[in-house]
């Protein structure tokens, strides 16, 4: 059986790459919103993107409701007045996929960074949502270095060829986002151990936005090299 895909704040840059992609190969996501009315919009222009109607409108209430897969693709500082009134509403049948990173405000001539301990939390983001899920619902967190102006940009398929990261403590969960990250093009899934890694990973797309702003591009990834072939 196929499992839903979801995405919780799916009208924002992020999402709508994810759903581009997903949608290339056929999967129907469910673009979650606060408001149905923008959800629809946004649904429109990816349908009309993709030439085919895959994509739902949901308020997120509704996008949890009705997907297994639900991915976090909020703003870091919103994650939590988001996620509390629709804690209630995971079950052990969902896994909670968190995207997000939480990213200091952007200032010009600084180094990009992700908020100071002292700021929001002193852990990643995907260990705050462990810690604020219920211990049976799976959290994973994925896709945090991957660039929504590669994603959205159909015209440059081949271009994406990159890793993302997988990590989290439930194994059959991160089995299950692994396989659901591959069926995108050129994309390969690196299972990068426990909720922990997400502090590495967090500050790898600090650093990859860094290097964007550097060398004036919005396309930087990731590629680990001397990992085992895929089977
Ligand atoms: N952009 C990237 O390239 C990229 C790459 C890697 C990771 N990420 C992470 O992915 C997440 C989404 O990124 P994004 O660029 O798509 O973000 P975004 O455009 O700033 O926000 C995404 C969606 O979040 C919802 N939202 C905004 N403010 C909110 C609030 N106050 N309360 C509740 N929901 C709110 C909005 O949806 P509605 O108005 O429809 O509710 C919005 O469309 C972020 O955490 C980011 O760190 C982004």
């Amino acid at each position: 059986m196929s499992l839903q895909i979801g995405m919780i704040g799916g009208t924002g840059p992020q999402g709508q790459g994810l759903a581009i992609r997903w949608g290339l190969v056929n999967e129907k996501i469910i673009i979650g919103s606060r408001s149905q009315e923008k959800a629809k919009v946004i649904s429109n222009q990816v349908n009309e993107k993709l030439g085919k109607e895959l994509c739902i409108p949901r308020i997120n209430e509704d996008c949890v409701k009705e997907s297994e897969i639900v991915l976090l693709t909020v703003p870091f500082e919103h994650v939590i007045s988001t996620l509390k009134p629709l804690i209630p509403l995971f079950t052990p049948k969902h896994i909670l996929v968190d995207v997000t990173v939480p990213l200091k405000p952007f200032e010009k001539g600084k180094m990009v960074d992700i908020l100071p301990e002292n700021q929001i939390h002193a852990k990643s983001a995907t260990e705050l949502l462990r810690d604020i899920l219920p211990d049976d619902v799976p959290v994973v967190g994925a896709f945090k270095t991957l660039s929504n102006a590669i994603l959205r940009d159909i015209d440059r398929l081949p271009e994406l060829n990159q890793d993302v990261f997988i990590l989290g403590r439930e194994k059959e969960a991160k089995r299950i986002i692994k396989q659901k990250a591959e069926l995108i093009h050129n994309l390969r899934a690196v299972d990068a151990g426990g909720t922990l890694s997400a502090r590495h990973v967090e500050r790898f797309t600090a650093f990859l936005i860094g290097l964007n702003v550097r060398y004036k591009t919005h396309d930087c990834g990731f590629m680990v090299t001397g990992l085992p072939k895929r089977k």
